[in-house]
């Protein structure tokens, strides 16, 4: 077998499973999960609807391109959300549908490593664990770079030196953050491209929570939207995933999006007709009808904001807690180590969270997300405040 095989590491809910192995929660409690990122608000029916209508299309092999149709309404959901130049956005060379971007991710990397002794692939530090996987997977090595609080939990680009940069192949940005909901500013995002055009590399720029933000005035800035403002048509060394799961709470239809430079999409798309990942006719239809409507997509906000502010108004008296730039995710700093915490909240409340230090690795010394825990708010706000109690009477117990 691939000998970098063994340079994957336990994915975080495994060694979440190993920490819980053997603890015995109160029975009198409901479990409660606040642990793994999957949207948990109803699938919307006019889609299901359009899924369960054309089951027909199971007779047929879908194409790796996908439908001309689904490739033009994600070219027009791109031009209309990042404010580009109308036409900028060839549904022919810009697009491709895929099976949710945790495969797109992979799968990209693939593609693009140029197989070198110092290849790098750049990665947020704590990060999607995807990055690294398909970094090692690659034949390439990870370098992290540090989230930390003082930095708003975004990287300190400036502090990467240049050796750094010319080794580098691809950069992955993670905007909003997974685990930290931070948000990229449309001017670090340009800075990326000056050094990607300086150092000749590719910014793979991972925006799967893009639509899910507090405040209806102030959407997250996207890559191809900095791209339009520096007139940068081509999109050139800049490549954008987008995904329904979050969106439009679809986790399980898999269906997304990557789009951008066409001189990286077209030997993507050859690479992608041999793996053989196109998405079935039925999911291409029914993620037309999604990525053209908006209205579902406002609803799942307004859900998201209700469940922060009750949430924050019961963590606030006894947590450094914050509502997030973006993303369903609330990441606090604890009062004692982080997998410690987390084994006690299980052992007491049964409620499960994330240890932040599962999501990082360690870099010259620090473990940035160390002393940290991810909650992801995705189950109902009744829920979501029964966790935040249970939260808040822990940390009262220690
Ligand atoms: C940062 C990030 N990127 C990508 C994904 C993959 O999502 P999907 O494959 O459902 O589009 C996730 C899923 O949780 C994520 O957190």
């Amino acid at each position: 077998m691939n000998l970098d095989l063994d340079r994957l590491q336990p994915y975080p809910f495994e060694k979440l499973a190993v920490l819980k192995a053997g603890v015995q929660p109160p029975s009198s409690l409901e479990h409660i999960s606040l642990g793994i990122g999957e949207p948990k608000h109803p699938a919307p029916p006019f889609v299901t609807e359009v899924l369960a209508d054309n089951l027909n299309c199971l007779s047929n092999y879908p194409t790796t391109k996908g439908l001309p149709e689904l490739r033009q309404a994600i070219s027009s959901w791109c031009e209309r959300r990042f404010e580009l130049k109308p036409g900028s956005m060839d549904p022919e060379r810009n697009v491709l549908p895929v099976n949710g971007t945790r495969e797109a991710i992979f799968a990209f990397t693939q593609a693009a490593i140029e197989r070198k002794d110092d290849a790098l692939v750049v990665s947020p530090n704590p990060f999607y664990q995807i990055y690294e996987g398909a970094a090692y997977l690659a034949g390439a090595e990870p370098h992290y770079l540090n989230c930390l609080a003082e930095n708003g939990f975004i990287p300190d680009y400036d502090a990467v030196p240049d050796e750094i940069w010319q080794r580098t192949q691809l950069l992955f940005v993670c905007s909003p953050g997974n685990p930290t909901g931070a948000v990229h500013s449309i001017d670090t995002l340009k800075k990326l491209i000056a050094l990607a055009d300086k150092h000749d590399f590719i910014v793979c720029s991972d925006e799967c929570y893009s639509e899910l933000y507090p405040d209806e005035a102030n959407k997250p800035a996207g890559l191809l939207q900095a791209c339009a403002e520096l007139g940068r048509d081509d999109f050139a060394r800049c490549i954008v995933f987008h995904s329904l799961s979050k969106r439009s709470n679809l986790p399980g239809m898999r269906s997304g999006f990557i789009a951008g430079d066409a001189s990286l999409l077209g030997p993507f798309l050859l690479y992608r007709t041999y793996h053989g990942c196109s998405m079935p006719i039925q999911h291409q239809l029914a993620s037309i009808a999604a990525w053209n409507d908006e209205a579902h997509v406002l609803e799942n906000r307004s859900q998201y904001r209700h469940k922060f502010d009750a949430v924050l108004r019961v963590l606030r008296p006894v947590m450094e807690v914050k509502q997030s730039d973006a993303s369903f995710y609330l990441w606090a700093p604890t009062p004692i180590a982080d997998d410690e915490f987390a084994k006690g909240l299980f052992e007491q409340q049964n409620l499960t969270v994330l240890p932040g230090s599962y999501l990082s690795r360690e870099v010259d010394g620090v473990v940035p997300g160390a002393g940290y825990i991810r909650m992801a708010l995705v189950a109902s706000v009744s829920e979501c405040v029964e966790a935040a109690e249970r939260i808040r009477r822990y940390i009262e117990s220690l």
